[in-house]
């Protein structure tokens, strides 16, 4: 593949995974402070798929996020999967009586029981979104109104009167000044996620664009003409800071 059409293809990138998955996209700020490691240690206090909705809600909300913003990103769950392992304590001995759990409906929970058997393999792939895990929509919110939600974290947001509210809006058919629109509030509570704990001053790095596909491709970093543009673009922004 020669530089150009190296470009092209890169250009092209975008547009068509925005279409693949038809969610929105946003203009992410760039130019911030990052850190300098990323450690596992450091994310200790993440929400776990067993955390009940006081426990997500006081999670995020330390990190400044409301109820809304946790409905509106769980909703991230529109697309990919699980693994087996993550839920399937919901499908057998959950009760007392060794039942499963009750809040799942239950044609859901034969589907479930069949992709993830008793005692079966725990990395074994499950769809969050049981109707449409490659598309970005709103039936994320409409499985778990209907007790098809797969985690328990996600299901539990119909216990809750404050989560279920927000379920609701985005899973109903009310739209525009009425409802909330999730395609329209997601971008929003992506970038305040991103904003959170943003370092300053002398903390961590800003990142340089790192192009190991040129090492791939055999191009050298400084002779490929998409580093050079990029160069230029970057050196533009630059002067007009
Ligand atoms: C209470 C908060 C959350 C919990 C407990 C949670 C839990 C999980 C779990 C257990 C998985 C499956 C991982 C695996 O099997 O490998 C998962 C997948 C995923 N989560 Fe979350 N999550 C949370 C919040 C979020 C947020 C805020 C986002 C994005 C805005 C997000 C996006 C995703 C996506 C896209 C996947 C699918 C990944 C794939 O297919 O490989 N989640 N989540």
């Amino acid at each position: 593949m020669d530089q150009w059409t190296l470009i092209k293809e890169l250009i092209k990138l975008t547009p068509e995974k925005k279409w693949q998955s038809g969610g929105p996209s946003w203009l992410v700020p760039t130019g911030r402070r990052d850190g300098r490691i990323s450690s596992s240690n450091q994310a200790s206090n993440m929400p776990s798929p067993l955390d009940p909705v006081s426990v997500q809600k006081q999670k995020f909300s330390a990190k400044g996020l409301d109820v809304h913003d946790l409905v509106t990103l769980l909703g991230a769950h529109t697309i990919g999967q699980t693994d087996c392992r993550f839920f399937s304590y919901r499908l057998y001995n959950f009760t007392t009586t060794g039942n499963a759990d009750p809040t799942i409906n239950q044609s859901f929970l034969e589907l479930l029981q069949a992709q993830c058997p008793k005692n079966g393999d725990g990395l074994r792939k499950v769809a969050l979104d049981k109707d449409s895990p490659v598309k970005f929509d709103v039936s994320y919110f409409k499985n778990v109104r209907d007790g098809s939600g797969v985690l328990e974290s996600d299901q539990r947001l119909w216990e809750d009167p404050a989560t279920k509210s927000v379920v609701q809006n985005y899973a109903g058919n009310i739209r525009g000044i009425l409802g909330l629109r999730f395609e329209f509030e997601f971008p929003k509570a992506m970038i305040k996620l991103s904003s959170i704990e943003v370092k300053a001053g002398s903390q961590g790095e800003i990142r340089k664009i790192e192009m190991d596909c040129f090492d791939a491709l055999s191009i050298t970093k400084s002779d490929s003409v998409l580093y050079k543009i990029v160069r230029e673009i970057s050196s533009m922004k630059n002067e007009f800071r």
